[in-house]
């Protein structure tokens, strides 16, 4: 299947920081079987990332608040770069910058290695001071990141964007003129969780992002508005559990699904949704899936 520029072999991808480099699941899961595996997100310089606690179980979700920790991009590409390469898969990789340059830079040194099928830049991270949200939150910020991307690779690049701001289409809009070939919808959602009697917030650098089940419906529902507004090649990403979720997604108009929260309850979700997917396919006689995408009807 077409994802804009990138071919698919199915539409069910693993999402950016619930699955590191793919490495960490070898041993539960057939790599192979999966549409792509997205890396966590991969900064100029190295990070340490946010004082724990860094996640907090909610009602039907999970809170977290990582601050993209990670080695850097030298040593991503050093000793990262060649698992994620390896699982016989697509390698989708994330990147994030604190300043606008330095997503031009990190597209800059990602593309000139060999066996990276697409750059998915993160421009909503929740969790980081000066860089994330800041980003996500405004036309300008957005399309001029993407920008930045967009004129140091060649590959097919999406951009993540935020669940929450005033008006998702515009940014959307904003990073698709700017270059983007596709969009990741969305991010979690910037949240708080509190033990009253410790007066304390649960997470240790206070609010975090929330994904899983909880925010199916709300993610759902911008994945509409996105696709029918600009058309856009869309991977979803929100609390998707299911292959029913899946179907959900491609509905509204979603090309590819990201599995993310439901990794960490189960390894080998992922294959499990792709498996229910081919047979409820079957079972519905529906010959290709490309057929879903869009479907809604609204009348
Ligand atoms: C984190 O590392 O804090 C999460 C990454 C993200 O939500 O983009």
């Amino acid at each position: 299947m077409s994802l804009g520029p990138l071919q698919l072999k199915n539409p069910v991808l693993c999402a950016s920081g619930t699955f590191g480099t793919g490495q960490e699941y070898i041993d539960y899961v057939n790599l192979s079987r999966l549409g792509a595996i997205v890396s966590k997100t991969v900064t100029l310089e190295p990070r340490l990332g946010n004082p724990p606690p860094r996640l907090a179980e909610s009602s039907f979700g999970l809170l977290n608040s990582i601050g993209l920790p990670g080695p850097g991009v030298d040593a991503f590409i050093a000793e990262d770069l060649p698992l994620l390469r390896s699982c016989g898969t697509l390698a989708i990789v994330s990147i994030a910058g604190q300043k606008t340059t330095e997503f031009g830079e990190l597209a800059r040194r990602i593309s000139a290695e060999e066996g990276i099928a697409a750059v998915e830049v993160n421009i909503s991270c929740p969790n980081i001071e000066g860089g994330g949200c800041f980003f996500s939150d405004d036309v300008d910020a957005a399309s001029g990141a993407t920008r930045a991307a967009r004129t140091h690779t060649a590959l097919p690049l999406f951009v993540k964007l935020s669940p929450l701001v005033t008006d998702i289409v515009e940014i959307a809009t904003s990073v698709l003129d700017a270059g983007a070939d596709g969009l990741t919808i969305a991010n979690s959602f910037p949240a708080l969780s509190v033990d009253w009697q410790g007066r304390k917030p649960r997470l240790g650098n206070i609010t975090g992002g929330l994904s899983g089940p909880a925010i199916k419906p709300i993610t759902l529902r911008l994945v509409w508005l996105v696709a029918e507004k600009t058309r856009a090649p869309i991977m979803a990403s929100g609390g998707i559990m299911t292959a029913d979720d899946v179907l959900e997604y491609m509905v509204v108009g979603a090309t590819a699904c990201q599995i993310g929260t439901a990794n960490f309850l189960d390894p080998q979700v992922s294959i499990k949704i792709l498996q229910d997917l081919q047979n409820i396919l079957a079972r519905e006689g529906i010959d290709d899936i490309n057929s879903i995408i869009g479907t809604l009807k609204e009348k």
